[in-house]
C-alpha cells in the first residue's frame, strides 16, 4: 500500500519573530507544496529526498530518531525534523517502519515553512501507513513539538498554517481563520541564501536581551498585525500592502534582512507590488509580495529571474496537510 500526502508551504504576511514573544502573526498557506510518498518498510524508516542540490539523498532513521547512513551536510537540519517526527510518531502511535520519499516544489531553508510542512506530511503519511487515525489538532501539536525540539524556540505559526491551510491569525496557541473579501496574487522570491530558523530566532533573542528598544519594535509589529488582519478581512489590499512594507522596515531593524533581500523587495515594489517584505525567519530565504494584478506579478518574476533570483507567482491555498491518494 502506497500513500501520498501533501502539505502547503506558507508565507507570513506580518508578525514573524514578534510572534515568538506572544504577539499575533498573520500567515497564509501557499498553493505550493511538499509531498511525501510512503510505503510500509522492513525494520527502519528509510528516507529518500530530492531536496538537496546534491541530487537524491538517502538516510535510514531508527524508531528512536537516530539518523544512520547519511550523506548530505546541507540537509542535516531538514533530516533532523524528519528524524524527530519519526520518533514522535513511534512514541505516539507506534508508527509502522516505512519507506518515505520527500519532494518539495520550493527549496529547503527558504523561510517558507518547508520543515513544518515536511514534518506534518511525514506524520500524516506514517499514521496512514500504520492505519491509525490522528486528528488535525494532534498533527498541529506534534509539528510544534518537533519544531520546539529542533529549533529551541518556536511559535505555533508554521504548525498551524501547514496543518489547516488558508489565511490564519495566530497568537500564542490560539488561531483563527481569516476569510478575506478578495484573494491577492502573491509573488515569492528566493534570495539564494539559506534561512536557518533556529539560528535566526536565537540571534533575535540575543539582540532583544542586549537592547531594551527591541521590545518596542515587537510591540509595534503586534499592533500592525492587528490592523493588517482587519484590512485583509475587508479586502483593503492597499492597506495590507502598506503594513507589509512597514513590517519589512521593522524586520530590517531586527537585522534579519540581507542585501539580496533588500534588492528583491525594491524590485518587487518597483514592479507594482502593493507590499513586499522578508517572510519567515530571514537572514536569507524569501521575500513575499502582494499584487493586485497578475500581469504585474508576472513581470516582477521576469525581472527577478533576469537578476538571477528564483521567483514564482502563487495563490493562497485553502487546504492544509492532506492525503492525496493511496494505491498498491
Ligand atoms: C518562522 O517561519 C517564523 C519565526 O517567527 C519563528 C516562529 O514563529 O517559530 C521566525
Amino acid at each position: 500500500m502506497r500513500i501520498s500526502v501533501k502539505a502547503p508551504l506558507k508565507a507570513i504576511l506580518a508578525g514573524e519573530h514578534a510572534v515568538v514573544y506572544g504577539y499575533p502573526a498573520v500567515a497564509v498557506a501557499l498553493d505550493t507544496y511538499v509531498r511525501v510518498v510512503a510505503e510500509p518498510g522492513d525494520d527502519s524508516f528509510r528516507v529518500e529526498t530530492e531536496l538537496s542540490c546534491e541530487g537524491d539523498v538517502m538516510a535510514d532513521i531508527t524508531r528512536d530518531g537516530n539518523v544512520k547512513d547519511f550523506r548530505s551536510e546541507s540537509l542535516r537540519e531538514e533530516l533532523t525534523y524528519v528524524a524527530t517526527a519519526v520518533r514522535k510518531a513511534s512514541e505516539e502511535f507506534d508508527a509502522h517502519p516505512s519507506n518515505l520519499r520527500i519532494m518539495s516544489e520550493a527549496p529547503a531553508a527558504s523561510g517558507l515553512g518547508t520543515s513544518a510542512a515536511i514534518t506534518a506530511a511525514v506524520l500524516l503519511a506514517l499514521a496512514e501507513v500504520s492505519n491509525v487515525d490522528v486528528s488535525r489538532e494532534e498533527i498541529r501539536k506534534l509539528v510544534r513539538e518537533v519544531e520546539l525540539e529542533v529549533q529551541g524556540k518556536a511559535s505555533w505559526t508554521d504548525a498551524t498554517v501547514v496543518t489547516y491551510g488558508g489565511f490564519v491569525r495566530v497568537s500564542g496557541r490560539e488561531f483563527k481563520p481569516i476569510e478575506p473579501e478578495r484573494d491577492p496574487v502573491l509573488v515569492v522570491a528566493h534570495s539564494q541564501e539559506p534561512s536557518r530558523t533556529g539560528e535566526m530566532v536565537r540571534r533575535v533573542a540575543e539582540f532583544r536581551e542586549r537592547l531594551g528598544i527591541v521590545d518596542g519594535i515587537m510591540k509595534l509589529i503586534g499592533k500592525l498585525v492587528e490592523d493588517l488582519e482587519v484590512a485583509l478581512h475587508d479586502g483593503d489590499l492597499r492597506t495590507v500592502g502598506e503594513l507589509m512594507n512597514v513590517n519589512h522596515g521593522l524586520l530590517a531593524a531586527l537585522n534579519v534582512s540581507t542585501r539580496a533581500l533588500e534588492e528583491i523587495v525594491n524590485v518587487l515594489r518597483n514592479a507594482g507590488a502593493l507590499g513586499a517584505k522578508v517572510t519567515g525567519a530571514g537572514g536569507g530565504g524569501c521575500a513575499v509580495a502582494l499584487f493586485e494584478r497578475e500581469e504585474d506579478a508576472k513581470r516582477a518574476v521576469e525581472t527577478l529571474s533576469a537578476l538571477g533570483y528564483e521567483a514564482f507567482v502563487t495563490r493562497p491555498s485553502p487546504c492544509g496537510v492532506k492525503t492525496e491518494g493511496s494505491g498498491s
